[in-house]
């Protein structure tokens, strides 16, 4: 456990760090704390050298998140309206996705609006197959305020996004998997455990060079760096890391790598 949090659970397993957003009775919508809560637990997390990936869930069967809480910010000013969308990106959106751990989401009922953006920010999604996604701000006279406008179009493509975002549609679990914006879709009882097979993967890896990765491969969705530059300077590094140094000498022995990870 990693800290008592109201409105989220936390459990460590296997090396990874199972973070599950905890208001149910309210399909366990991103209010105030719940960003708050999820941050800290996201800075804790980072330094934890044992913690290798995680797993971001909801709680109950219905709903991994159904969105950011409307009734907080039903009579917000434009001003207000700015700040929840940038504090945002900030603390959870932008920061998920150039964490430095893998993030997995797995979507195990709804995920609308600022829950598939949150889906949307981690690195990979498994549904299941009750799974429903969808980006309603339309509906509500707003648009997408956490990273939803760009990131289902790097996801589906420009085409599905703007059909997802103009009309409000949601979809299931396999149209998401046909689109691109899951990776898996398992039966409800089987959805941890499909993440778990792809942490458990990830887990043997060196966590420097998956720390570079993301930072790549994020670079290349920056229009403000040139990712094959980016990859070039990175890939450069790595020889210079205590993870290559036994990643080598473990081929060349025979013998299963064991990473410690210290960067360079
Ligand atoms: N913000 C705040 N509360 C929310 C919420 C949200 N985004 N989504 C659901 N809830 C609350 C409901 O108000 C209800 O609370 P109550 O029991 O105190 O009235 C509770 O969660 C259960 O939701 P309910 O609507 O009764 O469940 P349902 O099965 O009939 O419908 C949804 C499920 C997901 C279709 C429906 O809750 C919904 O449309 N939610 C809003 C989705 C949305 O627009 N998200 C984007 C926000 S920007």
């Amino acid at each position: 456990m990693i800290m008592t949090a109201e409105s989220i659970l936390t459990e460590i397993k296997n090396g990874v760090l199972v973070i599950t957003i905890n208001r149910p009775d309210k399909l366990n919508a991103l209010n105030k704390q719940t960003i708050e809560e999820l941050h800290e637990t996201l800075v804790d997390a980072e330094n934890q050298k044992a913690i290798r990936a995680i797993i971001l869930t909801g709680a109950g069967t219905k709903s991994f998140v159904a969105g950011a809480d409307i009734l907080e910010f039903a009579n917000y000013s434009i001003a207000e309206g700015r700040q929840l969308s940038s504090t945002g990106h900030f603390k959870i959106f932008n920061f998920i996705e150039n964490y430095s751990k893998p993030v997995i989401a797995a979507v195990n009922g709804f995920a609308l609006g600022g829950g598939l953006e949150l889906a949307m920010a981690c690195h990979m999604r498994v549904a299941s197959d009750n799974a429903k996604m969808g980006l309603p701000e339309v509906s509500l006279g707003v648009i997408p305020g956490y990273g939803g406008t760009q990131r289902l179009a790097q996801l589906v493509g420009k085409g599905k996004a703007f059909e997802m975002i103009v009309t409000a549609d949601m979809i299931n679990a396999q149209d998401a998997y046909k689109w691109g914006l899951v990776n898996y879709v398992t039966t409800q009882e089987e959805l941890l455990n499909k993440c778990f097979e792809i942490t458990s993967k990830i887990a043997t890896k060196s966590p420097t060079a998956v720390r570079t990765a993301i930072k790549v491969i994020n670079a290349g969705y920056n229009s403000t760096l040139n990712g094959y530059e980016v990859e070039i300077e990175e890939f450069g590094k790595s020889f210079g890391t205590n993870d290559f140094k036994e990643g080598i000498n473990a081929f060349i022995e025979k013998r299963k790598a064991n990473f410690q990870g210290q960067g360079n």
